[in-house]
């Protein structure tokens, strides 16, 4: 173990000082210390009755588009009250240190928030979509949203006025976008390191990529507050706030890579 940091394993530091190409999987976890709850967390006020797992379906949006755009709308004005936290600005630490050197660094996320790319963070792979933009469900307009909540629910298109507007995030039972999932087969087949950061590992495709990534010779790491599914098949593992356990990583990972 290193001295300074008890509980960072040095392999974990090692390996990420030597990173040809190091790719990560952020969940849900990695945005709990910017205010933002996970999905296993009971929801507050209002949303106190409603199971946020339940909301995230085509199903709910079809029987009842007010509640579900409404809910997404409330996450968006959430994510406008917060900022992106240590674990954020450490990952675009990472990446900019391995920039220099001529390294890799790929970022995929499950999440929606947009708070890596707020913590300077290029080329998120964001295999859920983003609460940032809606779609039309009847044209297919973009519609950027980050601001004041509409003004009514479901949000009307004021590209065709006819069509409703949904957040373009992937739901449970929809394909995640084809590109992102290109990008990331192809850093799971090319990274030399893994790690899996604040994810319960209990949703598909993404709780598989760090295996599939160990299977084809990667090391695989995980950042975690708590054990999960995954960590039986790990090869190290940090169980500690990531908004901690990532800035000291790769703090000592860049002192050990000179
Ligand atoms: N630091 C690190 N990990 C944390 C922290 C923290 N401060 N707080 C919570 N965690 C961990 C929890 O222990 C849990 O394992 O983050 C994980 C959050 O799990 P989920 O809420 O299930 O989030 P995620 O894995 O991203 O969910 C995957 O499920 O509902 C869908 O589409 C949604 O993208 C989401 C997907």
């Amino acid at each position: 173990m290193t001295d300074a940091l008890p509980n960072i394993p040095d392999i974990m530091v090692e390996s990420l000082a030597r990173a040809e190409h190091l790719c990560v999987l952020t969940g849900a976890g990695i945005s709990a210390e910017s205010g933002l709850p996970t999905f296993r967390d009971k929801m507050t006020g209002l949303w106190a009755k409603y199971d946020p797992v339940s909301l995230a379906t085509p199903e709910a949006f079809e029987r009842d588009p007010d509640l579900v755009t409404r809910w997404y709308d409330f996450r968006v004005g959430e994510g406008g009250k917060h900022r992106p936290n240590p674990g954020h600005h450490a990952l675009t630490r990472y990446e900019q240190w391995q920039r220099v050197r001529g390294k890799r660094f790929t970022l995929l996320t499950q999440n929606v928030d947009g708070f890596h790319q707020d913590a300077g963070s290029h080329d998120v792979v964001e295999l859920h979509g983003t609460i940032r933009t809606w779609r039309c469900v009847r044209c297919g307009a973009a519609h950027r949203h980050e601001g004041e909540p509409f003004a009514t629910y479901p949000p009307g298109c004021n590209a065709c006025d006819e069509g409703i507007l949904r957040p373009n995030v992937v739901w449970f039972g929809e394909m995640l976008p084809e590109l992102a999932i290109e990008r990331a087969h192809e850093a799971i087949g090319s990274c030399d390191v893994f790690v899996s950061i604040g994810t319960s590992g209990l949703v598909q495709p993404a709780a598989s990529f760090g295996e599939a990534a160990q299977s084809r010779g990667a090391l695989f790491f995980e950042v975690n507050l708590e054990a999960t599914p995954l960590t039986a098949h790990v090869d190290a593992a940090v169980h500690a706030p990531s908004g901690i356990a990532l800035p000291k990583l790769v703090d000592l990972a860049i002192h050990h890579g000179g």
